[in-house]
């Protein structure tokens, strides 16, 4: 592949290339010598048109340690304040001789707009409320550290699905790793076509009518959808608490904050509903005490911390693969 912009991308032996690519890295982090010179004399740019953490400082982390040279580009403070386009921005890159660009954009799509206007590789760093194909192999990578592998695992993915390009991705990857997804979360944070495919009646709820809005992606075929979070949790490997993205919501079909907490947090009761085995998820940023609850995300159960440090292991494997590897 040239570029990844979506957990479609990726086939099951390039996802498992990247995987065992990003274990292999997870050493170099222990080492004495941190960095490799696989990326010498090779540039990545870091073209944030919106907020991040974990995202930006692991792909600067990633391409330091493969020893390339960052160009670090936020669009405030830049020309973009000026109205500068997209594609003029990716030009002026591109001419600063960027040999991969590292885009998260507002908009679903730009990734996808950018890579038929640059010659490097693009990578899909978060667009919009579409995909975040990167944070969906670092899940990947952290179930099988945990659980030992993918195939097989029973994931729910709980919450704000509507505005989750996390959730989009990992429905991808996960259904092409041979895992089983169930979607869960109140009807108006659903995506209706993806309810509807799944066959899943909505109930009468407090909690409002099914979800509009939010990007399309493809619906994996065998991913279910449940609005009863206690009557799933005993039957799953893993469950990936989801981010409620207010700052995309309207408030009118955005549920109280108790009334969401109360049907769809994560606690202790519901944390101890869970098989001994199973694990507890959240890309971040959290919303403490509404998504999840303290006790929850602070259990030895909780893989986030770990989920950010196999960030860093994910994104030089992928880093590697589409500039050092496989492809040139
Ligand atoms: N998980 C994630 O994408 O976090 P950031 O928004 O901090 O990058």
């Amino acid at each position: 592949i040239r570029h990844l912009l979506s957990g479609a991308d990726l086939d099951a032996a390039t996802a498992t290339q990247i995987l065992d690519t990003a274990a292999e890295m997870a050493t170099v982090a222990g080492r004495e010598v941190k960095k490799l010179p696989a990326l010498r004399g090779r540039t990545v740019v870091n073209l944030f048109y919106e907020d991040s953490t974990r995202t930006r400082i692991s792909f600067e982390a990633a391409a330091k340690r493969l020893s390339a040279d960052v160009i670090n580009f936020s669009a405030k403070g830049s020309s973009v304040a000026k109205g500068e386009s997209l594609k003029d921005t990716a030009l002026t890159l591109q001419a600063m001789g960027a040999d991969a660009v590292v885009v998260r954009h507002p908009a679903s799509g730009a990734p996808h707009r950018l890579a038929n206007w640059v010659d490097g590789s693009v990578v899909n760093a978060g667009d919009g409320t579409h995909e975040h194909p990167t944070q969906a192999l670092l899940d990947a990578y952290t179930m099988r550290s945990r659980l030992g592998r993918v195939a097989g695992l029973h994931v729910a993915i709980v919450g704000d699905v509507l505005h989750s390009r996390v959730a989009r991705s990992n429905v991808l990857l996960l259904s092409t790793l041979g895992a089983k997804v169930t979607l869960v979360g109140p009807p108006t944070l659903i995506p209706v076509d993806w309810a509807a495919r799944a066959g899943a009646a909505a109930p009468s709820l407090s909690l409002g009518g099914p979800g509009e809005g939010g990007a399309a992606a493809a619906f994996a075929p065998g991913t279910d959808v449940s609005y009863d979070l206690d009557a799933v949790l005993p039957n799953v490997d893993v469950v990936m608490m989801l981010r409620v993205q207010r700052e995309r919501m309207n408030d009118s079909y955005f549920p109280s904050a108790r009334e969401y907490a109360r049907r769809y947090g994560l606690d202790g009761p519901r944390l101890r509903r869970l098989p001994e085995h199973a694990i507890v998820m959240h890309p971040g940023p959290m919303n403490r005490g509404m998504e999840i609850t303290p006790e929850a995300a602070d259990s030895p159960r909780s893989t986030i911390v770990e989920q950010v440090a196999n960030g860093v292991s994910v994104r030089m494997a992928v880093l590697y693969l589409l500039l050092g590897g496989i492809n040139r």
